[in-house]
């Protein structure tokens, strides 16, 4: 069987100076799965994340992704695991102002040398790989050269996740990138992240209010079910 793309085990969370926020005795997300989070605000959804990309250390248990272990007391060893693994869309993008669209989505391939050779093995050229992620999120030549700043915020969105998705990584988590979008660019935002990651073997970890959405996943979790210090708040 193929490791799954997220496994956690006993994990326990806390922020400094507050009662236990997450307590998931068990969790998994299979490689190439799609999973749907919900959960009401506060919850823990976007802290949970931060826990498996590595952004920040868990305190008990064991998060690992595509079975490589986020060590809470390797920092530089995580940020190494998520820059070669991990696409991340986070709810507010986190992209560098200063750089172009096209700047911002190339941005991962000079962190990790294992995407950049994932893209030359497919024999893709980043350029060209760049230009058509951003091409099939629905973002066009136009303004691809200014500063990201003058994008709208549904087109940071899509820039966003072309930049998570260059150069394949296994797991794509993305926190409520479509609360911005209106409708139907959200329907058509939606497919083509999920179509790419099927496409690519990724995993898709999807957080979002919207539960509307669900139908679209390979499975659909409340993030309350699986957190048992969900009562304690
Ligand atoms: N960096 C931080 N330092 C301290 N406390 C934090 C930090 N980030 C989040 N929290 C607290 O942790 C709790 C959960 O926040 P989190 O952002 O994970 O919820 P969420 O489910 O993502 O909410 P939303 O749906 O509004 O995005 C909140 O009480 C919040 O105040
Ligand atoms: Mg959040």
């Amino acid at each position: 069987m193929s490791v799954p793309a997220i496994a956690i085990t006993n994990l326990r969370f806390a922020w400094p100076g507050s009662p236990d926020l997450l307590a998931i005795d068990e969790f998994k997300l299979a490689a190439a799965e799609s999973l749907f989070l919900a959960g009401a605000s506060g919850s823990g959804k976007s802290t949970l994340l931060g826990l498996i990309a590595g952004i920040t250390p868990a305190n008990t248990g064991e998060i690992s992704v595509l079975g490589e272990h986020m060590d809470p007391a390797r920092a530089a060893r995580r940020d190494a695991i998520r820059a070669s693994q991990l696409g991340v869309i986070f709810q507010l993008f986190n992209l560098v102002p200063y750089l172009t669209p096209l700047e911002n989505v190339l941005l991962p391939l000079r962190f990790s040398p294992e995407r950049a050779s994932r893209l030359r093995d497919a024999g893709l050229c980043p350029h060209q790989e760049a230009h058509r992620l951003l091409d099939v999120l629905g973002l066009d030549g136009d303004g691809l050269d200014r500063a990201s700043t003058a994008l709208s915020v549904g087109q940071q969105q899509r820039v966003a996740a072309a930049r998570a998705l260059l150069g394949r990584p296994g797991l794509v988590i993305a926190d409520e990138p479509t609360s911005a979008l209106d409708h139907d660019t959200r329907d058509a935002f939606l497919s083509l992240l999920t179509t790419e990651c099927q496409a690519s073997g990724a995993a898709l970890l999807f957080v979002s209010h919207d539960r509307s959405l669900a139908a679209r996943f390979d499975r659909s979790v409340e993030l309350d079910v699986i957190n048992k210090a969900g009562g304690s708040r």
